[in-house]
Formats: C-alpha cells, sequence, structure tokens
C-alpha cells in the first residue's frame, strides 16, 4: 500500500508544471505542507512493519527531496517569467536621462552677446587661422613695432605676410571694415591663441568678445556709456567703471577699463587686492589709421572699439581661482553650472 502510494506521488512530482510562482507556493503546501500528502506518509510510516522500515524510509525520503527539489526549480523558473514579463511592461513609466550643463564660457559669451545686440550690434565670425595683416599689420602695428611683443603669436608659415594663429578677434573687425560702409556695430566672440605659458591666470587658447563702432560723430563719451551699460547689466546695477590711460597700436586714445568690485562693493578685498576695482577690458577710439588701411574715409567717420576676454568675465563673475578648470572638463566643476 505505502509503496504504490509512493510510487504514484513520485510520478505526479515528475509530472508537476506551473506558470507562475503563486501556482508553484500552491505545490508546495499540496505535497509539503502540514497536510500535504507527503508529510501524510510520514505517520503511515510509523505503521510500517521493522523490517521493512529501512527501505520504504529511504523511498519517502527520496521521494520528499525530490519534491522540494522539482518544486524550488519551478518556482524560481515561474519568478524569472515574471520578472522577464515585467522589464517589458510598456506601461512603466521612464528613467529620466540626466541633463548636461552648458559651458561657463558658453553661458558668459551668450550673456555679452545678448546685452550688446540689445544695443543693436550684429555677431560676425572670422577665420582662426589668419595673415599677419589682418590681425597686426591693418591694425597699425609697425613691421618691427615693439608692441608686436604684448601678443606672443602662434606662427604657421614665416615671410612676410606670414599666416598665423589670431592673438585677438581684431581680424574679424578689420575684415568687417574691409567689406562694409558705416555705420557699421559688430561684436566678434572667438577663440584666439597666444604664446604663453599655462598659468592660473594664464592660457595659450581662450576666448574673447571684441565689439567696434564706427559711424559719424562717435565719441569717446559713447564708448563710456556703452561699457557703463554692459558693466551695469553684466554685473548688477549698482556697478561703476573707471577708465585708465592704456596703449594700443590700434586706437587712440585708449584705455583699459575697470568695474568696481562685485565682491566686495569698492571697500576693498583679496579678489580685487585691496583696490576696489577689477579689470575687464581694452578700449578705445578706432586710430585713424587703421579706418584709412581698411578703405574707410577717416575724416568723415571715427569708431570706438573694445575687447574683453571671456574667462576673466566669467572669473570675476563667478569667482572662479583658476582658468586651467575650464579646459579639464572636470565634471564636478561644469555640474555647478546646472542651474545657471
Ligand atoms: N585687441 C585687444 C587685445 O586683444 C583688446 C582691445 C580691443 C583693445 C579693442 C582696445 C580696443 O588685447
Amino acid at each position: 500500500m505505502l509503496r504504490e502510494k509512493i510510487d504514484s506521488l513520485l510520478a505526479q512530482v515528475e509530472a508537476l508544471q506551473a506558470e507562475q510562482a503563486v501556482e508553484a507556493e500552491e505545490l508546495r503546501i499540496r505535497f509539503l505542507g502540514k497536510k500535504g500528502s507527503i508529510t501524510q506518509l510520514f505517520d503511515e510510516f510509523k505503521t510500517v512493519p521493522p523490517e521493512q522500515k529501512r527501505e520504504l524510509g529511504q523511498l519517502i525520503n527520496d521521494l520528499k527531496n525530490r519534491a522540494t527539489e522539482k518544486i524550488n526549480t519551478i518556482k524560481e523558473q515561474a519568478g524569472e517569467a515574471e520578472q522577464k514579463q515585467s522589464a517589458l511592461d510598456s506601461t512603466l513609466p521612464g528613467d529620466a536621462l540626466p541633463l548636461g550643463a552648458q559651458h561657463p564660457i558658453s553661458i558668459t559669451r551668450s550673456e555679452i552677446i545678448q546685452i550688446f545686440s540689445r544695443l543693436g550690434y550684429s555677431v560676425l565670425d572670422g577665420p582662426e587661422v589668419e595673415d599677419d595683416w589682418h590681425v597686426f599689420g591693418a591694425l597699425n602695428f609697425a613691421p618691427e613695432h615693439p608692441a608686436r611683443d604684448m601678443q606672443d603669436t602662434f606662427f604657421i608659415t614665416s615671410g612676410d605676410n606670414p599666416v598665423i594663429l589670431r592673438t585677438h578677434t581684431s581680424s574679424v573687425q578689420v575684415r568687417a571694415m574691409e567689406r562694409m560702409k558705416p555705420p557699421i556695430r559688430i561684436l566678434c566672440p572667438g577663440r584666439v591663441f597666444r604664446n604663453e605659458a599655462i598659468s592660473a591666470r594664464a592660457h595659450c587658447i581662450f576666448h574673447q568678445v571684441e565689439g567696434l563702432y564706427v559711424d559719424e560723430n562717435v565719441s569717446f563719451a559713447d564708448l563710456k556709456q556703452s561699457i557703463l551699460l554692459f558693466a551695469q547689466e553684466m554685473f548688477g546695477q549698482g556697478a561703476q567703471i573707471r577708465l585708465r590711460p592704456s596703449y594700443f597700436p590700434f586706437t587712440e586714445p585708449s584705455a583699459e577699463v575697470d568695474v568696481s568690485c562685485n565682491i566686495c562693493k569698492g571697500k576693498g578685498c583679496n579678489i580685487c587686492k585691496g583696490t576696489g576695482w577689477l579689470e575687464i577690458m581694452g578700449a578705445g577710439m578706432v586710430d585713424p589709421n587703421v579706418l584709412e588701411a581698411c578703405g574707410i574715409d577717416s575724416a568723415k567717420y571715427t569708431g570706438f572699439a573694445f575687447g574683453m576676454g571671456v574667462e576673466r568675465i566669467a572669473m570675476l563673475k563667478w569667482q572662479i581661482k583658476d582658468l586651467r578648470l575650464y579646459f579639464e572638463n572636470d565634471v564636478r566643476f561644469l555640474r555647478q553650472f546646472e542651474a545657471v
């Protein structure tokens, strides 16, 4: 009797199948639960004559082990199938892709362009690989003029009009004046190259935005007012500017422009080195020689020009202490501009 029951249960166990984990659990209860059919065999086993105990006991144990093994496998398979199904659930909400941030140089350049476009300036692009004429010659640098040393040039060819990397975007202004008739009101953003040792304060590649306004009766007062408006838009309405006499071959008179320190509000701190002022750009009235070299009548027209480093403006805006951070692309630095 018991032997037949064992055989029939074993056959049932071998034939077991289940579609879902819940069904597999039901099977476990049916066979191996407290009142399960295999568990009940153990009660019956108590009545087995002693000489058969060894053999039948072995068979029941085998049956129990086999059933446990089989049901566990079924459970696992059903679980996996369910998981696969949920991976295909097209109604689940999607994972959001992480968003990148704009580079602080791009943010600052756009802001500078926005401010000046409200004053009627349009943006002009030009080549990074230039000739000597557009970078120096047309801008009133005499061939052996020591001022060429102000900008350490990368040369690509040598000779009379060597091919060089532009050291400033004033070259784009030359190209504009050669082609356009006044009024000219342009902004020239772009990369520039100077042969300098890389440090926290200098890099051999950086970004500039230069501006040019040429028309009848353009005055130094116009220059001052335009730059004041820029400084207040960029650094806050309370910003003040001051102009210090300076020298550039292409402007006369020339000035370095300082803005009142936005950290200490002019009281003096370690950012402005105690002076209350921060240098932001060079500027001046376009030298008549430059206008003539570009085919513009200097008796009829005057103009002003200005040029600033985008890295420097961004440094002052966010108190970035090391220029090299802009070029390293360390995401821990770049992430800080996500919300800007
Ligand atoms: N071109 C100058 C520079 O690169 C900046 C400048 C532009 C100065 C226009 C005066 C007028 O340093």
